[in-house]
C-alpha cells in the first residue's frame, strides 16, 4: 500500500486516483479551505423564488459567513454579509421573510436592504465620529444563472456565466421540470451529520452506492418504478463538466422533459392524470406535467455546494471539519397546478424526506466514512473507478460509465487548483 505524503503542500494530498484522509480530519486543512475556496469562488446562495417580491429576504451562507439576500425596492437582488457594522451582532435570525429595514437588536443600528446604514440611536453622542456611509453592510458581488444565485467574496472573479460553463446546459434541462411554469421553492428542511463537507459534495455523482444504500427504497417501490430507478442498468453517464463541475445521468430517457410526450402514462401516475384531465388541463399539458414531476433523470453537482439533484436542490455548508449543514430544497411548479405540486412533494418526501427511505441511508454512509478515516492515516481514499473513457457512447468521448468515480476526481482536481493558488 502507497504510503500518503507528509510535508508537502496541499496539491501532495491529492492524486489522480487518491486522496488523502486529513483531507476529512485536519482542521488547519479546513479553515484554508474556508479562505482559499469558499471565499474565491461563486457560491450558491438562493433561488429567485425565494425573495420573490420587493422587501423578500432569505438567510444563506457562504461558506461559514452568515449572509441576508434581499430584493429591494428597485427589484435589484442583493446578498449582504449579516454582521452589524457596530459590533458584529447578526441582524438578522429569521429564515425567510418581507421587511423594509433591518434593524440590529444590540443597539438598534438599522440598515436598508441594499445595506446601507440608515439610522443610528442617539447619534450625536459620536459629534463627527461616525460618517454612516462608512459603515454599511457589507455588499457581496452577486450574479444570476436561470434562476440560481450566486455570491462572491472575491471581486476580480471570472462572471459566473464563465465559472459554470459547461453545467449551463444542464441547468437549463434541470430548469424543465416546471413543464412550462417557472420553477420555484416550495420548502425545505435541513440536517446535519457527522462528517467533512466533502464527503457529501461526492455523493451527488457517486451511482456506485445507489443500488446498494438505497435497497431499501428500491424495495419500496412497485416494479415499474424499481425499473426506472435501475440506475447503472440504463446506459447512463459521468461527465467531468470542468471547474470541479459534474454531471451523472441515471435515467437518460429523462435527460429533456420535453421529449418523448406522447410516451405511455405511467402506471403511478394515472390518478395525477386524471385529476389534472379532470381539472380540465389539456392531454398535452398533462403529459407534460405528469413527464415532469419526478425531476430530470439526473444528478449536477456545481462546485463547491450545491447540486441539482434529479427534482429538488441539495445545499451544503460546512460547519466544521467533521460536520455538515445539508440543506433539501424541494422545488415545484410556480403557478401551474396544487396537484402536481402535491405529488412532487410526496415523491420528495419519500427519498429525501427526514423520515425518508433514502437520505437517511446516504447519511449513514457518510459519518461511517468520517469515522473510518479518522482512525489512522495509512490508508488513502481511492476515486479510481471508470477512469476509461467510454468507447462509442452516444453522449460523446468524454463520458464514463455511470458508476465511475469521475465526478470526485473532477471535484477534487478542481480543490487541488484552489488550495495551492
Ligand atoms: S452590535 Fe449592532 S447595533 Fe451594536
Ligand atoms: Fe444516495
Amino acid at each position: 500500500m502507497d504510503m500518503p505524503a507528509t510535508g508537502g503542500g496541499f496539491a501532495d494530498l491529492v492524486q489522480d486516483d487518491r486522496v488523502h484522509t486529513a483531507l476529512y480530519k485536519d482542521p488547519a486543512i479546513f479553515d484554508e479551505e474556508m479562505d482559499r475556496i469558499f471565499k474565491n469562488t461563486w457560491v450558491w446562495v438562493g433561488h429567485v423564488s425565494e425573495v420573490p417580491q420587493k422587501g423578500s429576504f432569505k438567510k444563506s451562507w457562504v461558506g461559514q459567513q452568515p449572509v441576508i439576500v434581499t430584493r429591494t425596492k428597485d427589484d435589484e437582488i442583493h446578498v449582504l454579509l449579516n454582521r452589524c457594522r457596530h459590533r458584529a451582532a447578526t441582524v438578522c435570525e429569521k429564515m425567510k421573510g418581507k421587511t423594509s429595514v433591518f434593524v440590529c437588536p444590540y443597539h438598534g443600528w438599522s440598515y436598508g436592504l441594499d445595506g446601507k446604514l440608515r439610522a443610528v440611536p442617539h447619534s450625536s453622542v459620536y459629534g463627527e465620529d461616525l460618517d454612516k456611509s462608512q459603515f454599511p453592510l457589507v455588499s457581496l458581488r452577486t450574479e444570476q444563472y436561470n434562476g440560481m444565485i450566486f455570491a462572491t467574496f472575491k471581486d476580480d472573479i471570472e462572471p459566473l456565466e464563465d465559472f459554470l460553463g459547461g453545467a449551463k446546459k444542464w441547468i437549463d434541462l434541470f430548469m424543465k421540470q416546471g413543464a412550462g411554469y417557472p420553477v420555484k421553492v416550495l420548502g425545505e428542511h435541513q440536517f446535519r451529520f457527522g462528517g467533512n463537507w466533502k464527503i457529501q459534495l461526492e455523493n451527488t455523482t457517486d451511482a456506485y452506492h445507489f443500488p446498494i444504500v438505497h435497497k431499501t427504497f428500491l424495495d419500496s417501490l412497485d416494479a415499474e418504478t424499481e425499473n426506472v430507478f435501475d440506475v447503472l442498468g440504463q446506459g447512463g453517464w459521468v461527465e467531468d463538466l470542468g471547474n470541479g463541475h459534474s454531471l451523472m445521468v441515471m435515467i437518460p430517457d429523462l435527460v429533456d422533459l420535453e421529449e418523448n410526450l406522447d410516451a405511455p402514462i405511467p402506471e403511478r401516475f394515472a390518478e395525477l392524470a386524471q385529476e389534472l384531465r379532470d381539472e380540465g388541463y389539456e392531454d398535452l399539458e398533462v403529459r407534460r406535467i405528469v413527464r415532469a414531476v419526478g425531476g430530470g433523470g439526473f444528478n449536477l453537482n456545481l462546485f463547491p455546494n450545491v447540486a441539482c439533484s434529479m427534482a429538488f436542490f441539495r445545499v451544503l455548508r460546512p460547519v466544521s471539519v467533521d460536520e455538515t449543514e445539508i440543506r433539501h430544497v424541494a422545488i415545484g411548479m410556480d403557478g401551474g397546478p396544487e396537484a402536481g405540486n402535491r405529488m412532487r412533494m410526496r415523491l420528495h418526501e419519500h427519498f429525501q424526506g427526514p423520515m425518508g427511505f433514502g437520505s437517511p441511508d446516504d447519511a449513514e454512509g457518510w459519518e461511517r466514512v468520517q469515522r473510518g478515516a479518522a482512525s489512522g492515516d495509512d490508508l488513502w481514499i481511492m476515486v479510481n473507478r471508470g477512469k476509461e473513457p467510454l468507447v462509442d457512447h452516444p453522449a460523446g468521448e468524454a463520458v464514463t460509465d455511470v458508476s465511475a468515480e469521475t465526478g470526485m476526481r473532477a471535484a477534487y482536481q478542481m480543490w487541488k487548483r484552489m488550495m495551492s493558488a
